[in-house]
């Protein structure tokens, strides 16, 4: 595998995603112990961090076992975007800055942030080139195929980011207008790859080992981004790495299933303070659950769960009952 760029060289091509809301510190300590080569820390806005926001700037908390690791922040205006970066790294000590082109959401998008960059590729550039002349660090852009089915712009779009002083490139193959939704092409991420000189990362449908070797053989991409697919799994990169170098998939065991999940809960506590970390979990412990065959009875319990004993206690009961590894 190529280093991403000079000074970057990730442990290996599977790659822990942005998702804001999900990648907090925890999930990305438990990923990198996983296996992941390389994690994003969750999007947060370059305006807020120039506005020394305390909520946003906690997103950027990074511990050194996560590294290497990249911050991503999303803007389009070139001065506060190049500002915000600047901040971003100070206060990250991340190993390089992403730029957010890709979020379909419209709060984001309303303001011309995000995916709405596709649209206006000169001020795209104009908000690459800034960053570039910010930060001394490595700089990815990641973005989706296009806006629409009928605007799919996306290898025009990678020509731009590369001549505009982006190190490498990270590509969704889905359009701004499937959301999350319908099939991601990775024909579009090929095409991409065969277009520019610079590395380039494959995102899009990498919900399992096996889906993600082969996006990373399909697209002839640099590394793959496991983003979903990670969510209460996050043993998918120790499982991608078996695969590709030959060994079958690692699928493991409920015991241990139960043991990453109370791992990475009581990490979440002692980041953020039970009070605080425990709503914050559940979503993730009800994905854990969801993997596990007969976790019914114990999902509505989980759903409701506000202290770090009561969650001790569903799974003493959930390791006496006899459940099962989805496959
Ligand atoms: C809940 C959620 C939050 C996300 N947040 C971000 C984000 O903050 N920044 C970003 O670039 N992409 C974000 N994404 C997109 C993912 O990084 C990834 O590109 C996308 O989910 C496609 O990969 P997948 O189909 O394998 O999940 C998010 C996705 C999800 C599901």
């Amino acid at each position: 595998m190529r280093p991403l760029a000079a000074g970057l060289c990730a442990k290996n091509p599977f790659v822990l995603g942005p998702m804001a809301g999900v990648t907090d510190s925890a999930f990305r300590t438990v990923c990198m112990e996983q296996g992941a080569g390389l994690c994003y820390t969750e999007m947060v806005s370059a305006r807020a961090l120039t506005y020394h926001d305390r909520k946003t700037a906690s997103l950027l908390s990074v511990q050194p076992c996560q590294r290497p690791v990249i911050a991503q922040i999303f803007g389009s205006e070139p001065e506060v975007m190049a500002e915000g970066a600047r901040i971003a790294l100070e206060l990250s000590g991340a190993d390089g800055i992403d730029i957010n082109m890709g979020c379909p959401m419209p709060k984001i998008t309303g303001n011309g942030e995000g995916s709405a960059l596709m649209r206006t590729p000169e001020l795209a550039a104009r908000v690459i080139s800034a960053v570039r002349r910010a930060v001394p660090v490595p700089l990815s852009v990641k973005f989706r195929a296009g806006w629409d089915e009928q605007s799919k712009n996306a290898v025009e779009f990678a020509r731009m980011a590369q001549d505009s002083g982006a190190d490498f490139l990270c590509v969704h193959g889905r359009t701004r207008s499937q959301f999350y939704g319908g099939h991601s092409d990775a024909g579009v991420t090929a095409a991409v790859r065969q277009a520019v000189d610079i590395p380039v990362i494959a995102s899009g449908d990498a919900l399992s080992a096996r889906a993600s070797v082969r996006l990373l053989r399909e697209t002839g991409a640099d590394a793959v981004m496991i983003a979903r697919g990670a969510q209460g799994a996050p043993w998918i990169f120790a499982s991608c790495l078996s695969l590709y170098i030959g060994h079958g998939e690692i699928l493991p065991d409920v015991q241990t299933h139960i043991e990453l999940m109370r791992r990475h809960v009581r990490l979440v506590c002692s980041l953020k303070g039970e009070a605080r970390g425990m709503p914050e979990i559940r979503k993730h412990a009800l994905w854990y659950l969801g993997r596990l065959r007969g976790a019914k009875p114990f999902k509505v319990r989980m759903a409701q769960v506000s202290t770090l004993g009561a969650f001790e206690e569903i799974c003493s009961e959930m390791l006496k009952a006899r459940l099962q590894v989805k496959e």
